[in-house]
């Protein structure tokens, strides 16, 4: 125990970082045994999952060496486990709320890893943490009551210090949940509905995935890619119908932020966020999709011409703001933004439809019934010692949890994220600029409200440009904090007791140690 936290300041201490056989090595003394299935367990669907290396057609040319999931249904309709459209390598798992999933994880990589479930609310054993992770030829098996309401959920790994590479190697996956309330408001589905997952990544000259070095200061600015991929390709596009469809949009980026438009300049209809369907539907001019964050939009395509072609336009941006589409220019660029898909329209006959009036009931979250009302509890974000502190801390040792971070089940708390940017002050220029930086926070194992959000910089354009692009509404398992800004969620701890994780989601950022355990108790 002594020798793994000392292996750990290590680490977190010197300049490189990467692979540290030491570090793997006292991690798998700790190792706890991997959770087999359960006679009295009966899947709904059981799948085989696999993450091994493989390949993939991403662009054109070459294809690139990637990791990726791969796997079966070995119980349940073959619609429960598809690829993206488009994709070669990114699953997409459906399920309905109250069915019973069992995932058969083996981990085929040449190195230890785990995956976890993205905005469930699951038993702690289930949820990916990294103290689960399993080495190379083991299996883990998942037996998940899905209780979340219909929604865009996801999955990836979170081996700790390597859920950066490895998703940025490709392992990343869409988790849909549908239910019958959703079925009741009566929305696209089927072919007229687009699952869109956007990536960044760089290329080398023979078509193959190149990711950044060793060096501290490249995982505190984090990764920045030279394309935006959409379902795993560069220049996605699809034919689709003159009519509505509803739109799933996930950044699983490791860094970058997206500010998204429609090309023919149509606001977004919104009618759902990371936690599932709002209330009513909403409109806005653009979206703002830091890491992890999900967006549903309703789009009537019913007014084009067959042939015609409508882009969803984006401008990303590094976790410091640097408009990556300015400067990487290219001929692509419409008004500073990039066409990262393309829809181009079929001469089906157009039928058109309205979004519904009522999209949802939205679960109970009382202010009121808060137990910190007046003091929510703080989560200060700070950067020393080329880290990213989270309330003056780096995540310790796997099953350690801090004192202050013990949560009552059944309790509800407004948590209150600063991204104060004032601290660590004549540290020099480079650091300067990295103190300047947006976080995507995300909490495991529940869904949030967003209450405020306060410290916006008023003299800022892109501060407040951004900011018109948030959907801080419904409910929420990642919020982006702005330099400057405090943001306010109100979350209830329900179903389950354990050890769970709240974090950065910058991929490099997390793995940094920009995360911390919290224990919800009986
Ligand atoms: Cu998608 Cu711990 O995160
Ligand atoms: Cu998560
Ligand atoms: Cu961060």
């Amino acid at each position: 125990m002594k020798r793994r936290t000392f292996v750990q300041k290590l680490c977190a201490t010197s300049l490189l970082l990467g692979a540290s056989p030491k570090l793997l090595q006292a991690q798998s003394m700790a190792r706890i045994t991997p959770a087999t299935a359960t006679p009295g367990f009966i899947p709904d669907i059981e799948i085989l999952l696999r993450a091994e290396v493989g390949e993939a057609a991403l662009r054109d040319g070459e294809p690139t060496k990637v990791w990726r999931f791969a796997g079966e249904i070995m119980k349940g309709p073959q619609e429960s486990l598809q690829f993206l459209h488009g994709s070669e390598h990114i699953p997409i798992i459906r399920i309905r709320k109250g069915q019973k999933l069992r995932i058969h994880f083996e981990n085929h990589l040449p190195e230890d890893s785990i995956v976890h479930w993205h905005g469930l609310n699951i038993e702690q054993r289930m949820d990916g943490h990294p103290m689960y992770a399993i080495p190379p030829g083991a299996r883990y098996v998942y037996e998940i009551n899905i209780e979340n309401r219909a929604g865009t959920y996801w999955f990836h790994p979170h081996p700790h210090e390597r859920t950066s590479f490895q998703v940025y190697q490709g392992l990343a996956g869409m988790l849909v949940v549908h239910d019958g309330e959703e079925e009741a408001a009566g929305l696209p589905d089927m072919a007229h509905e687009i699952p869109l997952m956007i990536q960044d990544r760089s290329f080398d000259d023979n078509n193959q995935l190149v990711y950044i070095g060793p060096m501290r200061h490249n995982w505190m600015m984090g990764f920045r890619g030279d394309y935006v991929l959409v379902n795993g390709r560069v220049s996605y596009a699809r034919t689709v119908d003159r009519t509505a469809h509803r739109v799933r949009i996930v950044n699983t980026s490791n860094a970058s932020l997206y500010h998204l438009r429609w090309s023919d300049g149509s606001p977004f209809t919104v009618i759902a966020t990371d936690g599932g369907l709002l209330a009513q539907s909403r409109e806005q001019a653009t979206l703002t999709l830091g890491v992890g964050e999900r967006v549903d939009v309703w789009v009537e395509f019913s007014g084009f011409q067959a042939g015609e072609q409508m882009h969803l336009l984006a401008e990303s941006y590094t976790p410091s703001l640097q408009n990556i589409t300015a400067e990487q220019g290219g001929a692509d660029l419409q008004e500073g933004a990039r066409p990262i898909a393309s829809f181009q329209f079929s001469d089906q006959a157009p039928i058109q439809h309205a979004p519904p009036s009522h999209l949802s009931e939205q679960p109970v979250l009382a202010e009121r019934e808060a137990v910190n009302i007046d003091s929510p509890r703080p989560i200060d974000i700070a950067m020393r010692r080329g880290s990213f502190y989270l309330n003056n801390r780096l995540f310790g040792a796997m099953q350690d949890v801090p004192e202050e971070n013990k949560v009552k089940l059944g309790s509800t708390e407004v948590w209150e994220f600063s991204n104060d940017s004032s601290m660590g002050m004549g540290m020099g220029m480079g650091m300067g600029a990295m103190m300047q930086m947006a976080h995507p926070m995300h909490v495991h194992n529940v869904q949030f409200k967003v209450l405020s959000r306060t410290g916006t910089r008023q003299d800022d354009a892109l501060h407040q440009r951004l900011r018109a692009g948030f959907t801080d509404y419904g409910l929420k398992d990642v919020v982006v904090v702005m330099p400057g800004e405090r943001v306010r969620v109100l979350m209830k701890f329900e179903n389950h007791t354990g050890i769970y994780l709240y974090h950065c989601h910058i991929l490099e950022h997390e793995d940094l140690g920009m995360m911390q355990n919290y224990l919800i108790e009986a």
